[in-house]
C-alpha cells in the first residue's frame, strides 16, 4: 500500500508538467533545443533498417516517427496520456504505419525479454527521479548485442549549467532530478550492465546547455573475449 503510494507520487512528479506542455511542445523544443533536428538526424542514422525498436519517453513522438522512416517497427511509450494522444495523431496525419504508441511506465515496460534490437531514450533519464528503474527494464527487453542509444541534458557539464538549470526549475517546476555530466551519465548506464560503445558531447552554438549522446550495448558474454 505504501509503495502504491510513493508510485503514485512518483509519477505524478515524472508526468505532471509534461501534460500541460504537451500543446506547446513543439514550441518549446524550436526555443530551447536549435539541436535537435540533427540530433533526430543523427539518433536515426545510428539505427539499422531492420531494427525493432523501442522509443522509451517519446513525448509527442516526434523521435518516434522520424525513426519510423528508417526502422522496420518502431514501439514508443511515455507516461503522460496527453503526449501520447498528440503523438497518436500525428502519426495518423503522416499516415505512418509502423509504429505504436502506449502510455507506460519506463520502469515497468509490458514488452517481453529481448523483444528489441534497440533502445532509445532521447532525453529523459535526467527526468525521471529513478533513472536505473528505467535502465534496468530497457536492458531486460534488449536482445543480446542490442543497443541503448541514450541522450541527456548535460547540466552537469558546468557550474554554470546547474546554476542556470536551478533557477529554470525554481521559477517553471522543470522536472529535471539529475544533472550529470557525461562520464557520471556513462558511469550511470554502465552500472546498469551496458558496454558503453560511444559517448560524446554535443551542442548547437545557440543552444545553453550540451546534450550529451550515449550509445551502450548489451553485450553477450562470448564477446567479452
Ligand atoms: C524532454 S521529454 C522527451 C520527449 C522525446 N523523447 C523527445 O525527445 O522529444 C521527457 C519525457 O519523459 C517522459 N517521462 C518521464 N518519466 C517517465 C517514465 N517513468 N516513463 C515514461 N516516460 C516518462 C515525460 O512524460 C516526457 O514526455
Amino acid at each position: 500500500m505504501e509503495e502504491e503510494i510513493q508510485n503514485n507520487k512518483r509519477i505524478k512528479k515524472e508526468k505532471k508538467y509534461w501534460d500541460k506542455l504537451t500543446p506547446r511542445y513543439e514550441p518549446f523544443i524550436e526555443k530551447y533545443w536549435k539541436i535537435y533536428p540533427s540530433l533526430l538526424d543523427k539518433i536515426s542514422e545510428d539505427v539499422n533498417s531492420e531494427d525493432i525498436v523501442l522509443d522509451v519517453a517519446t513525448g509527442p513522438g516526434l523521435d518516434a516517427l522520424k525513426i519510423a522512416e528508417r526502422a522496420s517497427k518502431v514501439y514508443a511509450i511515455d507516461i503522460s496520456e496527453p503526449m501520447i494522444e498528440e503523438a497518436k495523431k500525428k502519426a495518423e496525419e503522416k499516415k505512418i504505419k509502423n509504429v505504436e504508441f502506449s502510455v507506460e511506465d519506463a520502469y515497468a515496460l509490458p514488452f517481453d525479454n529481448e523483444m528489441f534490437d534497440t533502445v532509445i531514450c532521447n532525453s529523459a533519464l535526467h527526468n525521471m527521479v529513478n533513472p536505473q528503474k528505467a535502465l534496468s527494464e530497457i536492458r531486460r527487453v534488449l536482445k543480446p548485442n542490442g543497443r541503448l542509444i541514450a541522450t541527456i541534458v548535460g547540466i552537469g557539464e558546468s557550474h554554470k549549467f546547474k546554476l542556470a538549470m536551478a533557477i529554470y526549475k525554481f521559477f517553471t517546476a522543470f522536472p529535471v532530478f539529475h544533472k550529470l555530466n557525461l562520464d557520471e551519465s556513462a558511469n550511470m548506464i554502465a552500472k546498469s550492465g551496458f558496454t558503453i560503445a560511444n559517448k560524446e558531447t554535443i551542442k548547437h552554438p545557440e543552444d545553453r546547455m550540451p546534450i550529451l549522446y550515449i550509445v551502450a550495448e548489451m553485450r553477450i558474454k562470448n564477446d567479452f573475449r
